[in-house]
């Protein structure tokens, strides 16, 4: 890792100087942080599971037509992804309610929301990700109306695309958060897709049992973090049936040497 160089550590990933202009290495770490740092620990084998199930995702949205900016999976924890501005905006889509949608407007959790819910959050960590409003996106400049527009639109794509991907292996999608970035091609800009999609960013309940497969496991102090993890990557094809990681960490189906 010495030879290149650090761009910007975050909590759960490290982004690299990429080997060409416009790349950047994107490293998953094992690290999990939760209301807003206050909660951290080191989970063996995270960065590795989602690195797999983000690759898994963001290809299974390329298929689709959704532009992101992965490019390919260098090995085991690294991506090589395109370099872009990140939009400073979290778009959350909901499609049952849990977690602070439950808290802010007293909803029991687990119940079915009357359609899927968009909401946005301000990216800045001191202020603890507020959610913000589409007047102030665009009174502060975070984002224009077009964009907004465009992301609405993208993540409703997206959230159909994992709702069919997620049920055809016995979970249910809850919610989950999307980042955007802006791609500059000449004078030419795009908004595609960026960060990663994985259950450190998605609400995933077993269909049948209700058991939670996502971060809220480290959240709320369930254990078996990683475990679950594993689970949702064995059910989405990414681990092989054959395979049994067991303790020592997750076993994946390699393709390119790693
Ligand atoms: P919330 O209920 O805590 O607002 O979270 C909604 C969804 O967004 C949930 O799937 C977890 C995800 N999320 C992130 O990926 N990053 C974050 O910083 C937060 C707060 C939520
Ligand atoms: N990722 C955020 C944090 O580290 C919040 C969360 O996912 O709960 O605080």
């Amino acid at each position: 890792m010495a030879r290149r160089k650090q761009i910007y550590e975050g909590k759960a990933k490290i982004l690299f100087e990429g080997p060409e202009p416009g790349t950047i290495i994107q490293y998953f770490k094992d690290d999990a942080t939760a209301f807003n740092n206050k909660k951290h620990a080191v989970l063996e084998g995270k960065g590795v599971l989602n690195n797999r199930i983000s690759e898994y995702i963001m290809l299974g949205l390329e298929r689709i037509g959704v532009t992101t900016h992965f490019i390919r999976r260098l090995n085991m924890r690294e991506q090589l992804v395109r370099h872009v501005e990140i939009v400073p905006i979290e778009v959350v889509v909901r499609n049952i309610a849990a977690g602070t949608i439950s808290k802010r407007l007293g909803i029991e959790d687990g119940t079915v929301l009357p359609r899927s819910i968009i909401e946005f959050y301000y990216k800045d960590d001191k202020l603890g990700d507020p959610l913000v409003s589409e007047e102030h996106i665009t009174a502060f400049n975070w984002a224009n109306p077009q964009e907004i527009d465009d992301m609405m639109a993208v993540a409703l794509r997206i959230n159909d695309f994992l709702s069919g991907l997620f049920s055809g292996v016995g979970i249910k999608l809850v919610d989950f958060k999307v980042e955007f970035g802006r791609q500059y091609e000449g004078d030419m800009m795009r908004l595609i897709v960026a960060d990663e999609i994985s259950p450190d960013s998605c609400r995933l309940w077993d269909m049948e049992s209700g058991d939670i497969m996502d971060k809220d496991r480290f959240r709320k102090d369930l254990g078996d973090v990683t475990d679950a993890y594993r689970e949702v990557a064995r059910r989405l094809g990414v681990l092989r049936e054959s395979e049994n990681p067991g303790q020592s960490g997750p076993v994946l189906v390699s393709d390119n040497g790693d």
